[in-house]
């Protein structure tokens, strides 16, 4: 059978390098992750995890190094148009979109909007009617996948953390995405929305989609992943099966100290 591994990777990261003045959090990184495969990156405090996922989804310039998409050099695209080729990145603070409520924060995502331009956009052009509706259908769609359909006309800002991150998946998931960039995605979540969102997020890599998760919950980087890439220092010290990079030595002086 055909594991995830080996199909070809749909984002590829080459001796990727990220400065801040003189400090290299990331130094030399190499991964890639193929479609359908969840990569979990892992590592102690200040080892460059969460610069390494900014360079992927673009918000950070890397000092040197490539990064290819679907075989595409993307090093130099700024953010939005890294996500007009299917990189979706999940933020903590959505606190953006607190003011509009759960669907219109899925209408928004799944029309590649501001919120302040929800309205402008929604009246006017057939075309713009029709996309507003595909995208309403997708929507529902989404809350009734994620259990959250009594919450369509809640505001985003009256939810729990949980919640919040469970609405941030289904934004990223409305545009259809072909990387998902996951910082950290169950932390402040409630234990049995926390089974939910892993649940999801391995639903979400089997439907093909590229998935490369911070996590700092072992568990969850256990029961989520595919394969683990160990980092410390701006460096990968380790990268294979969970069971396998922790019973690396590196991997456990890195975590002793
Ligand atoms: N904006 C910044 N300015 C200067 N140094 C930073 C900045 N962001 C991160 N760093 C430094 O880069 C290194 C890696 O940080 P980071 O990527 O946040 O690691 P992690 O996510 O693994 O904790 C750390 O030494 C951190 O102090
Ligand atoms: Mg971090």
């Amino acid at each position: 059978m055909l594991a995830p591994g080996d199909l070809r990777p749909l984002v590829e990261v080459c001796d990727l390098v990220v400065s801040y003045g003189a400090v290299r959090a990331v130094d030399g990184v190499t991964i890639s992750v193929a479609p359908g495969e969840v990569l979990g990156i892992v590592g102690p405090n200040g080892a460059g995890k969460s610069s390494l996922l900014a360079a992927v989804g673009g918000q950070l310039r890397p000092t040197s190094g490539q990064i290819r998409l679907d075989g595409v050099d993307v090093t130099k695209l700024p953010p939005h148009r890294r996500a007009r080729r299917g990189v979706v990145r999940t933020f903590q603070d959505t606190s953006e979109f607190g003011r509009l409520t759960v669907f219109e924060n899925l209408l928004v995502a799944g029309l590649g909007m501001h919120g302040a331009s929800l309205y402008a956009a929604t009246v006017g052009a057939r075309a713009q009617a029709r996309r507003t509706a595909t995208a309403a259908e997708r929507a529902a769609e989404l809350l009734a996948r994620f259990e959250l359909e009594p919450m369509r006309d809640t505001y985003a800002m009256e939810l729990s953390g949980g919640q919040r991150r469970l609405v941030e998946v289904m934004r990223g998931l409305m545009r259809e995405p072909k990387l998902m960039l996951l910082d950290e995605p169950t932390v402040g979540v409630a234990p049995h929305l926390s089974e939910q969102l892993r649940r999801e997020y391995r639903r979400i890599a089997a439907s093909g989609v590229a998935v490369l998760m911070i996590e700092h919950v072992l568990e969850v980087v256990e029961e989520v992943s595919d394969r683990v890439v160990v980092m410390d220092n701006g460096s990968v010290i380790a990268e294979g099966t969970y069971d396998q990079v922790m019973q690396s030595q590196a991997v456990r002086e890195a975590y002793l100290g």
